[in-house]
Formats: C-alpha cells, structure tokens, sequence
C-alpha cells in the first residue's frame, strides 16, 4: 500500500522532487517596513559590521541596552498570514533572542577562554511577538536549523549564479565574519542537490511497490551519484570556514537544554510563561539528509537503544511539521518493503547490483559520518574543553554512536552479497571490490578512537592524526 506523498509542504518548505529539503519559495531578506525597528536593530546586531565597524554585539551589554528599547509588535504578528513573512519574523526573533541571552557567555569567552552565563530572562517586547510568531508555525521558541539559522536565511549574491556556498549570503548573521557565513550556507549547498535525493528515494520505493528490479536498481543508482556529490561538497567545509574561527559564533548557536553550565534551569519568557524553559540549540543534526537516507537505506534498524539515538529521535520533534510528516510516512512505506527493509527485499530479489549500491550508498553515510567526526575533533574538540554540543549532547561519544550503526549494516550487506552468485556490473563490482578491502580500516580506526576519548586525557590532535594513518583522512 502506497504511503508516501509526491510532496509535503507548509507553503514555505516543500519536501519533494521538486524542492527537496530546501525552501520552495526564496527566504525574504528582510521584514517587511512596518517592523523596521526590528530589522534595524538586526542589521547592527553582528560583532563585525564590516572590517572597522564593530556591530551592537562587539560592546558588552548593548544588544540588551537597544533590545529593550524595541516596541511590542505582538498585534502586529498576531495579524500575519503571509508563510513568508511569519518565516522571516520567527528568524528575526531567534536570532535577538540568542544574542539577547547569550552575549554575556560570548563576552567571557573572549576575555578568559570558557563559556560564562547567559541572561535568563527574555524581555515580553520579544518574547511575547517570538512565542506568537512560534504557535503560527507550530515551533519551539529558539533558533532551529531549517526556518532559522540555515535552510531559511540565505540569499544569492548573483541572483543568476549558483547555490555554492561563496555565492550565498546570510540575511541574519551573528558574527559577521565570513567564517560563519561559510559554516552555515555550505549546508545549504550541500542540500542543493536534496531535490534528486528525495526524488531517487521516492523513485525507488515507487519501483519496489511496482516490483521492477531495474527501475528499483535505477533508483538506487540515482540515490548513491547524489550522495556522493554532496559529500564532495560537504569537504569544502575545511576551507569555507575555518576550524580556528568555529568559536568566533558558536556561543550563539547554543541550545538551553543539556547546557545547564551556560543557561541553569533555562529561560523565562516574560509576559509569556512564569516558568523558566529548556529548549534543544540550532544544529546541523536537525538537518534532513542523512536521517532521511537512515530511514531510507536500513540503518535506522542497527541504532544502538541508548540516550543519544534517543536525543536523535527527539530531535525530529524540533523540524517543521511537514518533515516530520514525511520521515514518519517514509518509515511506514520502507516498512512495507520487506521484514528486513531494503536489504531483506533486495536480497530477495538476488540483485547484486541493487545490494552493491546499497553498499554504496551505505559508504557514503559512513564517510558523511566519519569526515563530519573530523570536523568535530578539529572544528570544536582542537579549539575547547567544553564537552557539550550546540544541541547539547556529549561531542566525544555522540558521532561514533551512529557510525557504529553503519558499520554494522555495511557488514550485513557484505555478508547478503557473498551470499549471491550472480555476477555484478562493473560499477558493482567495484564497489563491493572497494568496501571490503576498507572496510577492517573503518573498524579499526573506530574502536582506537573509542578507546582514546574513553580515557580522560586524550590529545585531540593525536586523535585527528590517527584518520591519516588510516586512509580515511577528509581533506
Ligand atoms: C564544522 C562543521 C560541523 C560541526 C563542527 C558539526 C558538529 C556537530 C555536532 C557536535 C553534532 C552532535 C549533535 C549535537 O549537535 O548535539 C552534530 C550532529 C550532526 N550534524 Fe553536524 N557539524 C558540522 C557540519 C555538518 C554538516 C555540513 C551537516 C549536514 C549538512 C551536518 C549534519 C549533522 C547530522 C545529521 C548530525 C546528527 C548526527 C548523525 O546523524 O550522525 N553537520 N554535528
């Protein structure tokens, strides 16, 4: 039975063939005239204005000094129906509210090296607009990745030229330096190619409802090419942002819950709720790609049962509604497909050409997985003690989590195709050639890393060294 929609959309995201996981429609620049005030204040608020302008969050104590002084547009966003506008005010929001609360952590961390303490109280001027503009898109009141910090704050600096990163700038930004712009919009460039990933996997399932093995094999083909040009993209990391420079911005993106050192028992919204609040920080993990390929491709099922799978699957919850609704139809329809997903029924099919890009497909989550691992031990283990992610999980053990996950099926596969006669194409033959001469390498790199972060001093550049000595180095 057919679960899956062609699309799924909230009038701003549309998650399709067509628009993948970016916005169907272009994020506005900036809010429209009635809130000037607002907008101004957003437009001074970056630490660099420009290489001799400082902005508001330079001086210690100024953004909350010209925060207060803003009028309660609250009526005014109470009569918004426009998808765009209220997408435009709730990032114009999240963003004063982290600056607001976070700019005392920011100020201690230039002057000594460690995060200091936040404001815990959200003036009503903000909050009672920001938890208004929230309901109207049925959201947490804190920055998120997609109507945020990310898929929702770019525009094209030649409106002709392409989604690469150095052609994208940032409507709302924190730091000003183009350190952040090139963290952030490299993940929109990566989904610039989502379009043909959710395709090839709607595509896919389509063909295993109608049972043509070509066609799923076709699908598969298409899933894998996808994925690994977003790989290739997502290595321009190293040199669209520089690891040195992560934490020039990175207090701002912090979340309330699990950042008890930062935020204490959360933030009181003013006017709003009496009650102080936790909510999950902007991260990358909120992005779609490799939960959906998870679903999609079977490795969901090997997720070990601990808290971070369970902070994984919390996470869903901080997505629009219209992915949500999506990663959960997706479920339901790889379900279908076999006791034993994709695997079981490719498996069954005896298509060594189906489980070879499976394999592939598989690799490239794992290499997703291993370079983004890279990133974390130079982007932040290099550069701080402190041990919390952005959406406040624990750096050393969260990403060798999943990475455990994809071995094991990549593992399971190898075992399926062994079991096959048939000889696979020339593209499968490599793959499978390929995967089993690497494959002890993956393990073995893992379980000495492990073994390193489980001991409580480990050098986080040795640590590093070790994906060279390996082969697995991402730059
Ligand atoms: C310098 C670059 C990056 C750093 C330092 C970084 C850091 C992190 C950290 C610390 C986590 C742990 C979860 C948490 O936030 O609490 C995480 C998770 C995650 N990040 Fe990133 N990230 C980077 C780039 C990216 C990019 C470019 C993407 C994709 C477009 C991405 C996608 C994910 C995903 C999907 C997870 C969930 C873990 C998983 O499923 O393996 N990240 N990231």
């Amino acid at each position: 039975m057919k679960t899956l929609q062609a699309s799924y959309t909230d009038g701003f995201f549309d998650v399709s063939a067509a628009h993948g996981f970016l916005p169907a429609v272009p994020p506005l620049i900036s809010l429209p005239h009635i809130y000037q005030a607002l907008q101004e204040v957003l437009d001074n608020m970056p630490i660099q204005l420009s290489d001799e302008q400082p902005g508001y969050l330079h001086f210690p104590g100024k953004i909350q000094e010209v925060a207060n002084q803003l009028p309660n547009y609250l009526a005014e966003v109470k009569q918004e129906s426009d998808i765009r506008i209220i997408q435009a005010l709730y990032r114009g929001y999240a963003f004063l509210t982290s600056a607001y609360t976070l700019e005392p952590a920011f100020q201690h961390y230039k002057q000594t090296g460690t995060y200091g303490k936040a404001i815990n109280t959200l003036p009503a001027n903000i909050a009672q607009p920001f938890v208004a503009v929230c309901e109207k898109l049925n959201v947490f009141p804190w920055l998120d990745y997609h109507y945020g910090y990310s898929l929702g704050n770019f525009y094209k600096i030649n409106p002709e030229g392409s989604l690469e990163w150095d052609n994208l700038q940032m409507c709302v930004k924190f730091s000003g330096q183009p350190d952040e712009a090139g963290f952030i919009l490299l993940h929109v460039d990566i989904n610039q190619f989502s379009p043909n990933l959710v395709g090839s996997v709607l595509a896919t399932l389509a063909a295993v409802e109608a049972n043509a093995i070509n066609q799923v094999e076709a699908g598969l083909d298409k899933n894998l090419d996808t994925l690994t040009q977003m790989n290739i993209r997502r290595k321009e990391m190293w040199k669209a942002s520089r690891w040195q420079h992560y934490n020039d911005f990175r207090v701002f993106i912090m979340g309330i819950k699990g950042n008890e050192e930062i935020f204490g028992e959360g933030v009181t919204y003013t006017g709003v709720w009496d009650t102080p609040q936790q909510f999950r920080g902007q991260t990358g993990a909120q992005d779609d790609i490799i939960p959906m390929e998870d679903i999609f491709s079977g490795v969901t099922r090997y997720y070990l049962k601990n808290e971070l799978t369970d902070y994984l699957l919390d996470l869903r919850k901080y997505r629009p509604h219209c992915v949500q609704a999506f990663f959960v139809d997706l479920e339901t329809q790889v379900k279908q497909v076999h006791a034993d997903g994709l695997a079981g029924y490719l498996f069954e099919q005896a298509s060594v050409n189906g489980l070879a890009r499976l394999l592939g497909i598989l690799e490239q989550i794992y290499h997703f997985r291993n370079g983004h691992w890279q990133f974390v031990q130079k982007y932040i283990m290099a550069n701080t003690p402190y041990a919390k992610a952005t959406g406040g999980t624990p750096i050393t053990t969260w990403l060798p989590n999943q990475i455990t996950a994809v071995l094991q099926q990549m593992e399971g596969v190898m075992q399926s195709i062994a079991l096959l006669s048939d000889i696979p194409d020339e593209k499968g033959t490599l793959l499978i050639a390929n995967n089993q001469a690497t494959f002890q390498h993956k393990k073995q790199l893992l379980a000495e890393q492990l073994s390193m972060v489980s001991q409580d001093t480990y050098s986080a550049d040795t640590l590093f060294s070790l994906n060279s000595r390996y082969g697995l180095s991402d730059q």
